[in-house]
């Protein structure tokens, strides 16, 4: 089954609603920028490279809405120039740990830039088309990723992942999760252990439902389980999927990948990280310095309309953790398998 995270479709982007997933399957319409940052902040669409490519169609549909209102008053050119700032910033302030987000929005600044003194348009088209050309890139990129990602697993091999890092999670095939698909392409038999991911359950919820999807055997345990799930010989290899890496190779992903590292490292378990290279931040030295989500306590508090924990407790929710580069094994990305990644083997990406 081909997942359309996000498509196109009558003058509007839509997004598969992740929020409700696997019980119901709906399409949720975006016509602005801050109706796109919002479904971004609410995680109706979730998962770094689907949050870039997101951004950016806000971007373009933010041209296309201020564009139409200037045929109405087409003396007020400075309203499209405002707007489109203000439409930057809504979208830069839904969420603070994926790179990709900032990252689409600088690529589209850049489109804007360069066409600037066009019709409003005529730019609004030109941002159109760039938002497609992130959309079918992503697509392309995982896919490199998976064919390099792939060659590192053996025949037979039981793979842990944790959270959604799947065709959910980017624009279609997935970072971690296109790994998986990219070695049952080439013939490999693979199964995967899939982490619940506390609090907000895209391993229960996104991966699960995705692999039953793809018939790919897939186990969920809960994240408590992976150390002895590991402890017993059950697990062959980790891979993660990330919002953030540093220069250094510290990895940010969901809470509570830090802890799989650690245990994957006690049991000699190698622990890979896929991404695309949009999601390395070179401007960032260590993993400290990346910008950590703390999400509503109505998450931790309980799921939906079900509330398990005491009335009046505090309650912390960091939504993401910084894996030191130490842990990772590789980070497996389009234009290849970086070992023991360090500053200088992640620069060597970009040159
Ligand atoms: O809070 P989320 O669901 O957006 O977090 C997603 C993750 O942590 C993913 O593992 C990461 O974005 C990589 S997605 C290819």
């Amino acid at each position: 089954m081909k997942i359309e995270t996000l498509r196109w479709t009558e003058n509007k982007l839509e997004m598969i609603d992740q929020r409700i997933l696997p019980a119901s399957f709906e399409y949720i319409p975006y016509k602005s920028a801050a109706a796109v940052a919002e479904g971004i902040r609410t995680m109706v669409v979730r998962g770094a490279p689907a949050i870039g490519v997101a951004a950016a169609y806000g971007v373009a549909l933010e041209a296309l809405r201020l564009s139409s209102a200037l045929r109405e008053a087409p003396d007020l050119r400075e309203r499209f120039d405002t707007g489109m700032e203000t439409g930057f910033t809504v979208l830069a302030a839904s969420r603070p740990t994926a790179v990709n987000l900032f990252w689409a929005l600088k690529r589209m600044r850049a489109v804007w830039e360069g066409v600037k003194d066009q019709d409003a348009a005529a730019i609004a088209q030109r941002l159109l088309a760039e938002a497609h050309e992130i959309l079918a890139e992503d697509i392309r990129i995982n896919r490199a990723m998976g064919a390099h990602g792939a060659a590192l697993l053996p025949d037979g091999a039981r793979v842990l992942t944790h959270c959604n890092a799947g065709a959910l999670a980017t624009a279609g095939w997935g970072t971690a999760l296109g790994v998986f698909r990219s070695a049952v392409e080439a013939g490999k038999k693979i199964s995967v252990i899939a982490d619940e991911t506390r609090p907000f359950l895209q391993g229960a919820r996104l991966t699960a439902w995705e692999m039953v999807q793809e018939n790919i055997p897939v186990t969920l345990i809960t994240d408590n389980m992976a150390g002895y799930m590991m402890a017993r010989g059950e697990v062959d290899a980790v891979v993660v999927g990330t919002d953030r890496v540093a220069a250094n190779g510290d990895v940010a992903n969901k809470i509570g990948t830090y802890m799989v590292a650690a245990l994957a490292q006690r049991h000699n378990i190698p622990f890979y990280v896929a991404c695309p290279l949009s999601t390395i931040d070179m401007s960032i030295a260590t993993g400290k310095d990346i910008p950590i989500e703390e999400r509503s306590a109505d998450e931790v508090k309980g799921f939906r309309d079900c509330q398990w924990a005491a009335e009046g407790v505090q309650i912390r929710n960091p939504s993401f953790d910084v894996t030191p580069a130490e842990l990772v094994t590789a980070i497996i990305t389009e234009k290849g398998v970086v070992r023991e990644p360090s500053v200088e083997k992640l620069r060597a990406l970009f040159e």
